[in-house]
């Protein structure tokens, strides 16, 4: 699907705690931070929209203060306004619940989520449209938001880890997406799952183009080292008994689904995100978490660069 000139990249994952809002935010930040895209001869600034789709609305407490966030004005309007609206009223309008650069000096909107998201997905089920279906609700209203001129360069959407109608709202209007795992001794399985199921999505729905673009190692210990060489041999053996799900990429010369930046454990991306910030906007006032911002926001921006490039690749192939 297409939303303007925007490229759509999901974080999914059907286990919860493995750094999907993490490198959701931080690779949103960090595009929106140090990153232009070329358009003809110009080169521009990335404008980056976040959708946080987790009812646990991680990703909107990370870049909204407490006393910022408003949880009358989430993605669950648009979707409860969906379940009640009849056919002669105008849909949603999503710069109701737009927070327009929350971070200062950040080329970043948000769309925040809230905990009624729960309730939202079992009521979704009996979501009846004549003209529309319930996993295209999210794209219609992007739509409408882009013809208020609002043109985005990227979209990061942050997903729940379960593939109910919410997520397939995300997954829908995806260009690309990504798997944030850990690096332990079962995390390559459940893998083959969400391609697959994908997939199934992409046989069902002809415009939806989602394309995995990668694996990522999101909280990686460093000093276990040996530890980490045994357990990246099981992903390669399962990459290598599975190319024909990443065909394309593997066609183009990629060696690994795996992207070669592995984001490291580091508490400073706790700490960031304790105090409602992406790494790259942190500013601590102690000199070791400084020395430590700069260390490890330079993994954030080898892995956007390596995103970028991963999608230059498809685009071109
Ligand atoms: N690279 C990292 N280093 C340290 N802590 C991290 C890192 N990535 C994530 N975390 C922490 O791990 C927890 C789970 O991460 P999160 O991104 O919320 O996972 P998910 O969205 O998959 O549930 C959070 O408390 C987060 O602060
Ligand atoms: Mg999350």
């Amino acid at each position: 699907m297409k939303i303007g000139n925007a490229r759509v990249i999901s974080f999914i994952n059907l286990k919860g705690g493995v750094g999907k809002t993490t490198s959701a935010v931080n690779v949103a930040a960090t595009l929106a931070h140090s990153f232009y895209v070329q358009q003809g001869n110009t080169k521009k600034r990335a404008k980056v929209l976040l959708i946080d789709l987790d009812p646990q609305s991680n990703a909107s407490q990370t870049l909204l203060k407490s006393k910022d966030y408003d949880p009358s004005k989430t993605i669950v309007n648009l979707f409860r306004h969906e379940l009640n609206r009849d056919d002669s009223e105008e849909s949603f309008d999503l710069s109701k619940i737009l927070c327009e650069a929350p971070i200062d000096g950040l080329n970043l909107d948000l769309i925040p989520s809230g905990l009624d998201l729960f309730d939202i997905q079992d009521e979704l089920v009996k979501y009846q449209r004549y003209y529309l279906s319930a996993t295209d609700i999210l794209f219609n209203a992007l739509n409408k938001l882009r013809e208020s001129k609002r043109a985005y360069t990227h979209i990061i959407i942050d997903c729940p880890p379960s593939l109910g109608l919410v997520t397939l709202n995300g997954l829908s209007l995806s260009n690309y997406y990504i798997v944030p795992t850990f690096l332990d001794a079962y995390s390559h399985w459940g893998l083959d799952k969400i391609i697959e199921r994908v997939e199934t999505l992409k046989r069902c729905k002809a415009s939806c183009e989602a394309e995995i673009i990668g694996i990522l190692y999101s909280k990686i210990d460093r000093k276990s080292t040996r530890q980490n060489n045994m357990w990246d041999d099981k992903f390669l053996e399962w990459e290598q008994q599975n190319q024909h799900r990443f065909r394309k990429l593997a066609k183009s010369g990629g060696k690994r689904l795996v992207f070669d930046t592995k984001i490291s454990k580091a508490d400073v991306i706790r700490k960031a995100e304790a105090d409602h910030s992406p790494l790259v906007a942190y500013s601590p006032a102690d000199g070791n978490d400084k020395r430590d911002k700069e260390k490890y926001q330079e993994e954030w921006v080898a892995l956007t660069r390596e995103i970028l490039n991963r999608i230059a690749i498809l685009k071109i192939s």
